[in-house]
């Protein structure tokens, strides 16, 4: 069975290649979309589109972690960024993927006496002076180290979609309570997209503790585990949405498994178009990459494939997706 999105004026339907028309739900966890309509392994969540998901921003064209990188993910046509959070020693939600700002920033230079250059040894005032964009081109110089408020408030205005990765949550105390205080004071982000839309927001981390709590304090919003949850315990985290491992050795047997217990899978970072072809034909939902760009052309290929495959078949779906589409 295949998804293929057909878009009539402003009301989209996922028809089932080989089935009938999936007209929109309410935004169900898997599982219990299990009993609402049939789910199978292959197809376990039929409404939604697949997701190039846009690593860190878009940051193969733009320094990551930033608004810049945000802003290209957006240009580049990506519904959904990926960025990494942690806390500054006080207390506030900043994007960084290192612990260390060394890599990314000029704060050896702007600091030279500090004895750390950890995000939760640095003050936000001291983040604030240092610059996150020329490591990557000069052309981003000034680039600030944004805070997550900062990249909520662009996330909003181009109407992206998030993955939120919480970043060694342990050596961040509190963080969970912080982030869901910011997250819930935003409307925005606690209403979920329509079913046949990406999710609008998952939080997620390697840390699974770390997100149950997450989970406990944002009930109403996905959750996502990162690695491989093992086979034999993926029925112990029924309060997740998503199992995200890395895409290196992934099986079409995991992604069943994965399925089956009710998860979507959105594995990472893949930046070739080919590699990102032979996952979408194991079934996963989605992947994250560097360049949104080349996601989309691959999602474009994989659909266009299926497309060409059911019309050979005859498949009665094709007939539908042929109709013009409505003003
Ligand atoms: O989306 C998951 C991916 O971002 C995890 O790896 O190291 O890039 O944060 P990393
Ligand atoms: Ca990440």
């Amino acid at each position: 069975m295949r998804r293929i999105a057909i878009v009539v004026g402003a009301v989209s339907f996922t028809v089932m290649a080989g089935g009938g028309t999936a007209l929109a739900e309410p935004s169900l966890h898997p599982s219990e979309r299990i009993s609402a309509s049939p789910v199978s392994a292959e197809n376990p969540s039929p409404e939604r589109p697949l997701v190039a998901v846009a690593h860190r921003g878009a940051s193969g064209h733009a320094p990551e972690n930033t608004l810049a990188a945000i802003e290209a993910a957006g240009r580049l046509g990506a519904e959904t960024v990926e960025v990494d959070v942690q806390l500054t020693s006080d207390g506030e939600p900043v994007l960084m993927h290192d612990t260390s700002l060394e890599r990314t920033t000029d704060i050896e230079e702007v600091h030279p006496d500090l004895d750390s250059y950890d995000v939760g040894d640095l003050t936000l005032e001291q983040i604030e002076q240092v610059e996150a964009g020329s490591w990557f081109d000069p052309v981003f110089e000034g680039e600030p180290v944004p805070t997550l408020s900062d990249a909520l408030d662009t996330l909003e205005s181009l109407d992206l979609n998030l993955f939120l990765e919480v970043k060694d949550p342990e050596t961040h105390p509190g963080i969970e309570e912080t982030l869901a205080e910011e997250l819930s004071s935003r409307d925005h982000w606690m209403e979920q997209n329509p079913a046949w839309e990406p999710r609008r927001l998952v939080v997620e981390s390697f840390d699974w503790d770390s997100m149950e709590e997450s989970k406990d304090l944002m009930p109403s919003v996905s959750h996502g585990l990162l690695g491989e949850v093992p086979e034999d315990e993926l029925g112990d985290y029924e309060w997740s949405h998503m199992v995200n491992p890395n895409h290196e050795g992934l099986t079409s047997d995991y992604v069943e498994a994965v399925h089956e217990a009710g998860y979507e899978i959105m594995p990472y970072t893949i930046n070739d178009q080919d590699r990102m072809v032979e996952l979408l034909e194991l079934g996963v939902d989605g992947f994250v990459t560097d360049y949104p760009d080349v996601g989309q052309e691959a999602i474009a290929e994989f659909e266009g494939a299926a497309h060409q495959a059911d019309a050979q078949d005859g498949d009665p779906a094709d007939e539908l997706e042929a109709e013009p589409a409505a003003d």
